[in-house]
């Protein structure tokens, strides 16, 4: 490689800021929201502008790759560097919905920049990872008219939806996704400013759980007092899955929870007190830290959680004097390291049941599992990686864990091999993924760009980037 070119490269990225903003920007303002419910057209759409945005930074190949019932993967690839590794581009073009549409500052399908940062749904999550891979492959099509090493890039239409399809596109398209190397622009870094290497993730079981006692709303006049009200009934059995310091209280759910005694050391190591966490998440001062006497960051990472997402009964708006017939809420168990996904979801299943008072019917749906994924970060394409992200951010990168999912990870890394995956990502503790307000600083957008840029030239001189694959460890 001439160093010209990756300086080339890395001029182009300069003067091409708004461009990539614009891009981006045009990406938001396409509301893919792949949740059920709402138009799956809107991912389609969105689909096409991906391509379309694959197109012109110079690849090839270009696919929009659809299965029934599913919402739309896009693939491209740039293959013209013979006897170099092949690099596995991972983002997802499909957005959370936009919640309570009052509560944005700004519209939430309307990037908008304020303070440094790019608001709006999907601004971060993950469209921005999309734009990251195609601006850096454009920055080296552009100048130099070739990359150093081989690209596939694939931009999923459902990852926050579960990838219900992953399977049925694995069986297909394991070979065509061959690669040495996974990259995946989907997670986030440790601060602003500091680049991270993404070391786990957490897996989640979920579920939707009804709970009901009549065929129809009674008067709670009428008949409160003999008559049972499910949404107590549903509030006893959701206080039951937390202790009183706010552990999960299912019996025999910590057991496979695995956490050596050299990680526990590395998390308190990091730079991480109770102030931090108050402040990123915006707590009230009132509120106090739960999950027992690990650290935050093993807490976070490391030892799995429960959460209600939602619960539906009557609505604000419609609140009248009434027992409600029946109630829906939707409850969440992040799985760590080793757990396995199917006693979890078993026991999660029984305890809910089993906590029902006064014979209440208790209907279980839509259970749903997303492995968890380990891996050991050492090896060429690490190295490359921490060189890579220190030219472009600029400091030395950190490791860190995820408390997040990403379904894709486990199932591709093992499809192909056990290939290094490296999760580098462009969120940060401010983002606000998923809830209103979402953003992208934009500083490290740039620099996260400038990485990938890197990223490839450290790649294409590491010669065996499938030389020494790290033991990969994902949930069946
Ligand atoms: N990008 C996130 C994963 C993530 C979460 C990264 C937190 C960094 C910090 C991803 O889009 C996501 O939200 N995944 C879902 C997966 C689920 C639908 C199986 C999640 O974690 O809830
Ligand atoms: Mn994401
Ligand atoms: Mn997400």
């Amino acid at each position: 490689m001439i160093p010209d070119m990756i300086d080339k490269a890395l001029s182009y990225c300069e003067k091409n800021k708004k461009k990539f903003v614009g891009d981006l920007s045009k990406l938001v303002a396409i509301p893919s929201v792949s949740f059920p419910g709402f138009p799956a057209q809107n991912v389609v759409k969105s689909a096409k502008a991906v391509a379309d945005l694959m197109k012109r930074s110079g690849l090839e190949h270009i696919q929009i790759i659809k299965f029934p019932g599913a919402h739309p993967y896009v693939y491209g690839d740039w293959l013209h560097a013979p006897g170099k590794p092949t690099l596995l581009l991972y983002a997802h073009h499909d957005v959370q919905p936009p919640g309570r549409t009052e509560l944005w500052k700004s519209p939430p399908f309307k990037a908008t920049e304020r303070n440094g940062r790019l608001y709006g749904r999907g601004a971060a999550d993950d469209k921005a990872g999309v734009v990251v891979h195609t601006s850096a492959v454009a920055a080296y099509l552009e100048t130099a008219g070739k990359l150093p090493l081989n690209v596939k890039l694939i931009i999923e239409g459902e990852e926050e939806s579960g990838s219900t399809s992953l399977e049925k596109f694995l069986k297909k398209y394991a070979r065509k996704m061959q690669a040495d190397a996974i990259v995946l622009t989907d997670t986030g870094n440790f601060d602003v400013g500091l680049p991270s290497i993404t070391t786990t993730l957490r897996g989640l079981v979920a579920l939707d759980m009804e709970v009901k006692s009549m065929d129809h709303p009674l008067h709670s006049g009428m008949w409160g007092g003999p008559i049972v009200d499910p949404v107590l009934a549903a509030s006893k059995i959701l206080a039951s899955l937390t202790d009183e310091q706010g552990r999960i209280a299912i019996p025999g759910i910590y057991d496979d929870v695995r956490v050596s005694d050299e990680d526990r050391r590395k998390l308190e190591a990091m730079p991480y007190t109770e102030a931090t966490l108050r402040e990123q998440a915006a707590l009230l001062p009132s509120a106090r830290i739960v999950g027992g006497d690990r650290s935050i960051l093993e807490k976070g990472w490391r030892q799995p959680s429960v959460s209600v997402n939602a619960i539906q009964a009557s609505s604000k708006k419609d609140c009248a004097n009434i027992i409600n017939e029946s109630v829906w809420c939707h409850v969440g168990i992040r799985t760590v390291p080793d757990m396995d996904m199917d006693r979890v979801a078993d026991m999660l299943v029984d305890h809910l049941k089993t906590h029902a008072p006064w014979g209440v019917q208790v209907n279980i749906s839509n259970i749903s599992k997303a492995p968890w994924w380990k891996t050991e970060p050492s090896g060429p394409v690490f190295e490359a990686a921490r060189r890579a992200l220190a030219k472009g951010y600029g400091c030395e990168p950190v490791n860190m864990g995820c408390g997040g999912s990403i379904p894709f990870v486990g199932p591709f890394a093992s499809v192909l091999g056990g290939a290094p995956a490296l999760l580098i990502g462009v969120e940060d503790p401010y983002t606000n993924p998923h809830s209103e307000n979402e953003s992208l600083h934009l500083g490290d957008f740039q620099k996260a760009i400038s990485s990938a840029v890197h990223l490839y030239e450290e790649i294409a001189r590491t010669s065996a980037a499938g030389a020494s694959r790290p033991k990969e460890l994902a949930a069946a």
